[in-house]
């Protein structure tokens, strides 16, 4: 008799016991941050749209206009006949924006994330990743063949006291829980000569460094490897892998997320380009969001719990879980939508409210969001 029934049944016990379960919450996306759920409104303080892409009309045109030029699907993986002027004229825009010789594409980070170090790493090799790494990226480490080992969050020192030759460093330009960016200067500067850098900046691509280029840009640091993802700042979904011309070869022979995968829809990787031209073109969004963090430390910065960060997430520390969910369930009340972050996402006793900020958020809306967390905080 096969065991899956009952270590399902089990699993889901346990993490209900826990009050760790989750919900599947179906809702109706207006404008970001507008957001409609069984009869009510609410602000939406959860998403990764940072630039609020994911609404703008110009780009569901571009995403139209690619459907009227190449179809829907792409019918097929990139090797076979998936692969489109669309996804060629993309690659080439992402090498021209980003300054490298190669991006391969893969239909999300997750895939990208775990093609990389599949693709890249064998037995004898050493792993080295921040702590706070993206699930995507810890699984993929713990299922390679190297030895991987974490380095404190953030921390240069120890990670050179772990280095050894034919190291692979691997980091988030912006981490997605805490917000906070990496040191990728003294990074980059305790691994020369001994390994690569790969940074995974799906929350730092579109929203800092010149023109969006990203937390590598910002910090005048060029990885060999660069994850950029499209399911956040860019309002869509997808993502590459930049690097040099020969690992792009690479990848795109051995990395089995490329290979044997459904290529992106021509129409999307269409979109995708014209996203990388608002982006690049449209800083008032950038400066939108700078101003939007000047209100939220403002209203914010006195509450217990309060963060500060120079990227649109700002974590709210709650501790635990059960009060977490509480009070993202009472702020609801209040017609402001955020999700309680509990383990095994973030580490226990830091269950928090993750905040994100839009650049189609307004400062009224911050201002609502402070005096409801304020009341239910201190109150
Ligand atoms: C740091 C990081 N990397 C990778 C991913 C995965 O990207 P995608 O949602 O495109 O699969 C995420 C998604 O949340 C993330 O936060």
């Amino acid at each position: 008799m096969p065991a899956f029934s009952q270590r399902i049944a089990a699993s889901l016990i346990h993490r209900r016991q826990q009050g760790l379960a989750r919900q599947l919450t179906p809702i109706v996306q207006g404008n970001t941050t507008d957001l409609h759920h069984q009869g009510s409104d609410y602000v939406n303080f959860s998403s990764n749209d940072y630039l609020g892409l994911a609404s703008d009309k110009n780009l569901s045109k571009a995403w139209q206009t690619g459907i009227d030029r190449y179809g829907n699907g792409s019918g097929a993986s990139p090797m076979v006949t998936g692969f489109s002027y669309a996804h060629r004229d993309l690659e080439d825009k992402l090498c021209q924006w980003l300054g490298y010789s190669r991006a391969v594409l893969y239909s999300s980070g997750f895939a990208a994330n775990q093609a990389m170090l599949f693709g890249l790493l064998e037995k004898n090799d050493l792993l080295l990743q921040d702590r706070l790494n993206h699930a995507s990226l810890i699984e993929a480490g713990m299922l390679s063949p190297a030895t991987m080992k974490r380095f404190r969050h953030n921390d240069a020192q120890h990670l050179a006291h772990l280095l050894s030759d034919n190291t692979l460093v691997v980091t988030e330009g912006v981490f997605s829980m805490d917000g906070d960016t990496a040191p990728l200067i003294d990074i980059a500067q305790a691994i020369e000569g001994k390994g690569w850098l790969a940074v995974d900046d799906a929350h730092g691509i579109g929203v800092l460094g010149r023109q969006g280029r990203g937390s590598c840009d910002a910090a005048g640091v060029k990885p060999q490897l660069l994850v950029v993802t499209f399911g956040k700042a860019f309002g869509l979904s997808g993502a590459a892998i930049m690097c040099d011309q020969e690992t792009g070869d690479y990848l795109s022979q051995f990395a089995r997320h490329h290979v044997y995968s459904t290529a992106m829809p021509p129409s999307q990787a269409h979109a995708v380009a014209a996203a990388i031209e608002m982006i690049a073109s449209q800083q008032w969004r950038r400066d939108k969001l700078d101003e939007l963090y000047y209100c939220y430390d403002k209203a914010l910065g006195g509450l217990q719990g309060y963060v500060h960060t120079q990227t649109p997430i700002k974590p709210f520390i709650v501790g635990q879980s059960d009060q977490t969910v509480s009070l993202a369930n009472s702020l609801k009340d209040a017609g402001l939508w955020l999700t309680a972050i509990r383990p095994p996402t973030v580490p226990q006793g830091q269950a928090r409210l993750r905040i994100t900020l839009t650049a189609n958020h307004t400062p009224q809306q911050i201002a609502k969001l402070a005096t409801a967390l304020q009341s239910r905080v201190e109150g």
